[in-house]
């Protein structure tokens, strides 16, 4: 998918920004259909040409090689925070999104999302692929925390979709060993992930 600029912030939401403190009470678990109106609604928010539902229906209905998943403030109204997804492809994992709403942005989430998403990915398969917005530092920044490095260029790979038409390819190899594996702890430390 490709990003656009953050929103302005709703009214009952905290302030955004980067580094502040993660909201308690965060469930990550897999996304029912019954929640693509919460989900989808960030990517309003998000994307300019954001997935549709059949596009959803389709990828939740695989699911022997696909997960997705949603970040849910289970503390309060139970709201839909944020989302992503990986597909298990031959030889590699492939990671298909990871959204989190704007205004929930820079408080660790996406990278929970990201951490569940790539726990499942190394039981799977040894590497892990996904291509990112040229122009998105915040995302590759993410991403290298998860030991994702770029190794290429797909010009135009969201030439239709508005902005930004180049995507970094990144990539992480031996996902399985150990090293990896400690480098996952390590993440959830510093997130306090329960
Ligand atoms: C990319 C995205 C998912 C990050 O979600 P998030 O909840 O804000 O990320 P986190 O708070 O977990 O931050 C994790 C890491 O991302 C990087 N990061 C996050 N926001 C950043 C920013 N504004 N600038 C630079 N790096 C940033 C940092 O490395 C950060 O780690 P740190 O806090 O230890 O420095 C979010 O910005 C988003 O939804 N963007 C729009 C959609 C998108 O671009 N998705 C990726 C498609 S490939």
């Amino acid at each position: 998918m490709t990003p656009t600029a953050a929103t302005p912030a709703s009214p009952e939401a905290p302030a955004g920004g980067p580094r502040q403190a993660a909201p308690k009470h965060i469930a990550i678990e897999a996304m029912r259909p019954a929640q693509l109106d919460e989900v989808m609604a960030i990517d309003a928010e998000c994307y300019p040409i954001p997935w549709s539902r059949d596009v959803y229906q389709a990828e939740l209905s695989r699911t022997g090689d696909r997960l997705y998943l949603v970040a849910r403030l289970a503390s309060s109204d139970n709201r839909i925070v944020g989302h992503g997804g990986v597909a298990f492809e031959e030889g590699e994992s492939h990671i298909t999104t990871v959204t989190v709403a704007p205004h929930w942005r820079g408080r660790g989430i996406g990278a929970r999302l990201l951490l569940a998403l790539v726990l499942a990915a190394s039981r799977r398969n040894a590497s892990l692929v996904l291509e990112v917005a040229a122009d998105n530092p915040a995302a590759q920044a993410l991403y290298r925390r998860f030991g994702l490095a770029p190794v290429g260029i797909h010009r135009g790979y969201y030439a239709d979709m508005g902005l930004s038409p180049d995507a970094v390819v990144m990539r992480a190899d031996n996902i399985g060993h150990p090293d990896y594996a400690n480098r996952l702890i390590n993440i959830a430390v510093e997130l306090d992930c329960p």
